[in-house]
């Protein structure tokens, strides 16, 4: 089948280099110049793991191909996916001027039947305003060309986004024409020959379901790091209540392990966004509010608990603090809404240097701190340790998980180490000889 997928993202580049691997033509198209110049070699601008093997596999065998040309991809291709960003705007909405722009110039160039696929996350009734954009563009062009537009909400998550789309749980399609329905069944079965995966539904329940379900996640941490909140105040272990309570199957291990809360592009746009959907509808939303509630205090914590440790020994000023982590979460270098980002701004507001460590985050760091002299950053891990007053870990990327603790405590000014994720085990680290702090324990 002949595909179009427009932004090439996080979940536009996944989504093109996905379909071109089942033996689809895909064109990707980019408004930048430079980045399809790249891409056309291979060259891909996020560390996606398995993705520029992908890309650079379906690059040779002619499946694939980068333009930024909007009119080549639409005139040559059945399914037009539109994957361009969504940001939050000023009032927490989510902002559809990609969208829109995207949807207009489509109408400008439509020549035949086309299915036009919302493939961004956006709010209950886009998919109108997408056909209300293209409409009206072939209006402005006297055409009246057949076209459809569908909802299909992608749930792949960065670090695993290949796999992901490659096996996903579910396909949400929202749609009204039975038709097209049945074409995107075609265009997904090659994803779906275990079993059926394509759940179909009207088109504003597709849009509904993506921020339902990046809502109930989102709530999941946001709960976890309540428990483990007050666990730190009654004396309990977090990581044995989440062993008591995960075994009970309706509520499952996933996604309850209490941290540093939630970041990335998705959950803290997307509950916000839901929150604003919700008030333009005249409901409060009570439950999201909290949610987002405590993640902005559970973001502050490890710099928080730094402070605290530090009151009554000269404060930070002057002080140096290790950071291992800067990602919003492993196996990829987005620092969108990063917890570190909240953590380093705090530190280095009281006067702390920091040693910053990650294994793919560094440029992204660099680009989101700008110039700051406060932030030094070291290719390996230890190196970011030396002479630090403590150290913080962030992210819990693998590398981090069994560290070389002599080595460390070597390199520590002061063997201090507050542990964000809980990835240490308390007993074998006071044991060790180290001052260790964690979340819930
Ligand atoms: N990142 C994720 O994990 C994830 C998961 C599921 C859904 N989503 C949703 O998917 C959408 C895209 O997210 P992302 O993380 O891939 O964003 P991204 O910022 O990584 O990518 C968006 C791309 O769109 C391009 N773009 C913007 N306007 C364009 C235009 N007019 N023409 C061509 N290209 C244009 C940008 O240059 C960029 O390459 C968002 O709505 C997001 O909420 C993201």
């Amino acid at each position: 089948m002949k595909i179009c997928v427009i932004g090439p993202g996080y979940v536009g580049l996944v989504t093109a280099a996905c379909f071109a691997e089942m033996g689809n033509e895909v064109i990707c198209v980019s408004r930048d110049e430079e980045k399809v110049k790249k891409l056309n070699k291979a060259v891909i601008p996020i560390y996606e793991p398995g993705l520029e093997t992908l890309v650079e596999k379906n690059l040779k065998d002619g499946r694939l191909h980068f333009t930024t040309s909007l009119e080549e991809g639409v005139e040559s291709s059945l399914f037009i996916f539109i994957a361009v960003a969504t940001p939050q705007d000023e009032d927490g909405s989510a902002d559809l001027a990609h969208v829109i722009e995207v949807a207009k110039r489509i109408g400008g160039c439509l020549g035949e039947y086309r299915v036009i696929v919302d493939k961004s996350t956006v709010p209950v009734g886009t998919a109108e305003k997408v056909r209300a954009a293209i409409r009206s563009e072939l209006e402005k062009r006297g055409s009246d060309v057949e076209f459809d537009v569908v909802s299909n909400p992608e749930f792949l998550k960065e670090g695993d986004a290949v796999n992901d789309f490659m096996k996903p749980d579910r396909i949400v399609l929202g749609t009204d024409n039975v038709r097209t329905g049945e074409l995107i069944k075609e265009l997904y079965a090659p994803f779906a020959r275990e079993r059926e995966k394509l759940i179909v539904m009207d088109i504003r329940s597709a849009e509904m379901t993506k921020y339902a379900a990046n809502a109930m996640l989102a709530t999941k941490i946001s709960f976890m790091n309540e428990m483990a909140n007050i666990c730190e105040r009654v004396g309990a272990d977090i990581r044995m209540v989440r062993e008591g309570i995960g075994s009970d199957h309706r509520i499952g291990y996933h996604f309850i392990y209490p941290g540093v809360g939630y970041g990335g592009s998705c959950f803290p746009k997307d509950v916000k966004a839901l929150i604003s959907t919700a008030m333009e509808a005249g409901y409060a939303c009570r439950i999201m509010s909290a949610v987002e509630e405590v993640n902005a205090v559970q973001k502050k914590m490890v710099a928080q608990k730094i402070i605290d440790y530090f009151k009554n020994k000269g404060g930070l000023k002057g002080k140096t603090v290790a950071i291992w982590g800067l990602a919003f979460k492993p196996n990829t270098d987005d620092m969108r809404e990063a917890p570190s980002i909240e953590t380093i701004r705090i530190l280095t507001s009281e006067g702390a240097r920091i040693q910053a460590h990650d294994p793919e985050a560094i440029k992204e760091a660099k680009r989101v701190f700008g110039k700051n002299p406060s932030i030094v950053y070291f290719e390996k891990h230890y190196d970011a340790l030396k002479d630090a007053d403590c150290m913080a870990l962030i992210t819990e990327w693998f590398l981090y998980r069994n560290p070389d603790f002599e080595r460390m405590k070597g390199l520590l000014k002061s063997a201090i180490i507050f542990d964000g994720r809980n990835q240490y085990n308390p007993n074998e680290m006071k044991h060790m000889g180290f001052e260790y702090f964690c979340i819930g324990r």
